[in-house]
C-alpha cells in the first residue's frame, strides 16, 4: 500500500494537484462558488480532459470521470482494489475527498456532501477546512518532544505538527478516521505517527505530552448525530471537560490549544462560564470569544455543514434544535480558542476575553509569548514593575486625532500593526512613556522625568503607573525588556 501511496504522491505532485495548481486552475469566480457548495463553474473550468483538470473533477469535486481520459500513469486498478475509486462502465469515481494541503501534503477524508447528496453517514470523517487551518495557525510553533492531536480525523493536524514535534500521537472515537488519518499521512510522506483508538484522553491515559491540540466535536445539540462534530455529550460538557482534562497530561512547561464552542446562557456572563472550565486546572489560560452566532445562524451553519437544508426533515430537524436551545434558555454560541499552558505557577493566571479582529496569521508564531505577557503583567509586583526596564511593542503606532487646531488632543490611541493588532485608548502620560521607553531605563526615573514635564506630583505617578501598566503590557503594547 505505501508503496502505491508513494507513487500517487509523486503523480500528484507532477500533475500540478496542488494547492496553488488547484488555486490556479479553478480561478476566483469557480473557487468562490466553490464556497457557496455550487460546483457548475468549477466543472466548466476543468472539463477539458487534461490531467489536472481530471484529477480536479475525480478527487476535489468528486465528479466521475472517463477512465480513458485519466492521466497516464494513475494505477487505476490498484486504486479500485485499495478502495479509494471504483471503476465501473468504463467510469472512475472516486470514493474518498482527497485534497492538497496548504503543508505541501496530501488529505484524504470521505467525500464532501453538498445539497441533493444522499444523507451522510453518522461515522462520516470529515475534509480539513476552516476550522482545522484556525487551529493550526494557532498551535505554537515551538520545536516540542511529544506531541498529541485528539480528534485527529483525516490527519491534518499532524502534517503541521510533522517536523516540529519529535513523536506524535494522534487519537479518534472513530476508527474510520484512523483509517484515512493513515493514508493521509502516508500519502504526505510522514511516518511513524503513533494512532489510538478511543475517546478523549481514554487512549493516552497516564501519559503527558509536550503540546496537545484539539479541533473538537464542539457542535452543541440535542442530539449527537454525527461523530466528526458532536460527541454526544450535553451542551458544551466535551470542551468544558476537554479543558479540565488536558492539564493531567501536560508534562512540565507544556501547552495545550483547543478549539471550542460555549453556551451563552440567559442570566450568565459566557466569561464566567469559560472562565470556570480555566479556573482550577493549575495551568495558565487564554481564552478568546472570536466569534457569536444566535441559535437560529448556528443551527443553520451546521444543518448546511451536513447538506440537509432542502431535505424533507429540515424544518423538523430546525425546529427541535431550536426548542432544545430554548429549553436550555440559550442566547448565543460562542467559538473560539482555549490555550493552556502547565508553567508550574502555584498563581496561574485566567484571561478570557471577546477579540474577533483580523490578526496575524499564524498566531501560534507569537502565542507563547502572549500568554507570557499576560502572565508578567499580573505575576510582576508594583516595586518590580516601577524598577523594570520597560520598551514599547514593535510595530505600535501612536495615533492622535481631535477637533482641527486644538493644541492637545482629545484621543490618544495606541495601535499595533501586527501580531494581534490590538488598538487601545490611552492618556498622555502613557503616551509619554510609549515615546520613551526603548529598554535603556528603568520605569520610575521614567515617570518622574514624565511627571516634571507634565506637572503631575511623581510620587501620585509612580502609584498610579502599575494599574495603568500592567493591561497595556498583558495586552502587548509594553513589554519587559530583557536586554
Ligand atoms: C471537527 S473533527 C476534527 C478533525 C481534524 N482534527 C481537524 O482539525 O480538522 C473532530 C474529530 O473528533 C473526533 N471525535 C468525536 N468524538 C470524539 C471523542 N469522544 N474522542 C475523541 N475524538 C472524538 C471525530 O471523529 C472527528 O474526527
Amino acid at each position: 500500500m505505501n508503496d502505491l501511496l508513494d507513487r500517487l504522491r509523486e503523480l500528484l505532485l507532477d500533475t500540478g494537484y496542488t494547492i496553488d495548481g488547484v488555486r490556479e486552475r479553478l480561478g476566483d469566480v469557480a473557487a468562490t462558488a466553490l464556497s457557496r457548495e455550487e460546483t457548475v463553474p468549477a466543472l466548466r473550468v476543468t472539463g477539458q480532459g487534461d490531467p489536472l483538470g481530471t484529477l480536479i473533477r475525480l478527487w476535489w469535486l468528486g465528479a466521475p470521470v472517463e477512465a480513458r481520459g485519466a492521466p497516464a500513469g494513475l494505477p487505476l486498478e490498484e486504486l479500485a482494489a485499495a478502495g479509494l475509486v471504483t471503476v465501473e462502465g468504463g467510469r472512475v469515481t472516486s470514493t474518498v475527498h482527497l485534497q492538497p494541503w496548504e503543508t505541501g501534503g496530501y488529505l484524504v477524508s470521505d467525500r464532501k456532501v453538498r445539497p441533493g447528496d444522499p444523507a451522510l453517514r453518522p461515522d462520516h470523517v470529515v475534509g480539513a477546512g476552516g476550522a482545522s487551518a484556525n487551529l493550526a495557525q494557532l498551535a505554537s510553533h515551538r520545536p516540542v518532544g511529544r506531541a498529541l492531536d485528539l480528534g485527529t480525523g483525516c490527519g491534518v493536524q499532524v502534517l503541521h505538527l510533522n517536523g516540529r514535534a519529535e513523536e506524535i500521537t494522534a487519537t479518534d472515537v472513530n476508527p474510520r478516521a484512523l483509517e484515512l488519518a493513515r493514508l493521509s499521512w502516508a500519502l504526505s510522506g510522514i511516518t511513524g505517527v503513533e494512532a489510538r483508538q478511543g475517546s478523549m484522553f481514554d487512549p493516552v491515559e497516564g501519559e503527558r505530552f509536550d503540546l496537545v491540540v484539539s479541533n473538537p466535536p464542539f457542535v452543541i445539540s440535542p442530539a449527537g448525530r454525527f461523530t466528526y462534530r458532536e460527541s454526544g455529550l450535553p451542551a458544551d460538557d466535551f470542551c468544558r471537560d476537554l479543558v479540565r482534562r488536558a492539564p493531567g497530561h501536560l508534562a512540565p512547561g507544556g501547552t495545550c490549544h483547543l478549539l471550542a464552542n460555549w453556551l451563552h446562557v440567559d442570566g450568565e456572563d459566557w466569561r464566567d462560564r469559560v472562565g470556570g472550565w480555566l479556573a482550577g486546572t493549575g495551568c495558565d489560560g487564554w481564552a478568546v470569544q472570536r466569534d457569536v452566532q444566535d441559535p437560529a445562524e448556528y443551527v443553520e451553519l451546521w444543518l448546511r455543514d451536513a447538506a440537509e437544508q432542502g431535505t424533507p426533515r429540515y424544518r423538523e430537524l430546525y425546529d427541535d434544535w431550536l426548542g432544545w436551545f430554548d429549553s436550555e434558555n440559550v442566547t448565543g454560541i460562542g467559538f473560539g480558542w482555549i490555550t493552556l499552558h502547565d508553567s508550574g505557577s502555584l498563581d496561574p493566571v485566567v484571561r478570557v476575553e471577546e477579540y474577533g479582529l483580523p490578526v496575524e496569521l499564524p498566531v501560534g508564531g507569537y502565542v507563547d509569548e502572549v500568554l507570557g505577557a499576560i502572565t508578567t503583567a499580573h505575576r510582576l509586583t508594583d516595586a518590580q514593575l516601577l524598577g523594570a526596564r520597560l520598551a514599547v511593542a514593535e510595530g505600535v503606532l501612536e495615533e492622535r486625532s481631535g477637533p482641527p487646531g486644538a493644541e492637545d488632543p482629545a484621543r490618544i490611541v495606541l495601535r499595533q500593526t501586527g501580531r494581534l493588532r490590538r488598538s487601545t485608548r490611552v492618556e498622555t502620560v502613557e503616551a509619554a512613556l510609549a515615546g520613551v521607553c526603548d529598554g535603556d531605563y528603568p520605569l520610575a526615573p521614567l515617570l518622574d522625568a514624565i511627571a516634571e514635564l507634565t506637572g503631575e506630583d511623581p510620587d501620585d505617578l509612580r502609584a498610579k503607573a502599575p494599574a495603568v501598566l500592567r493591561p497595556l503590557i498583558a495586552e502587548g503594547f509594553f513589554h519587559i525588556s530583557t536586554g
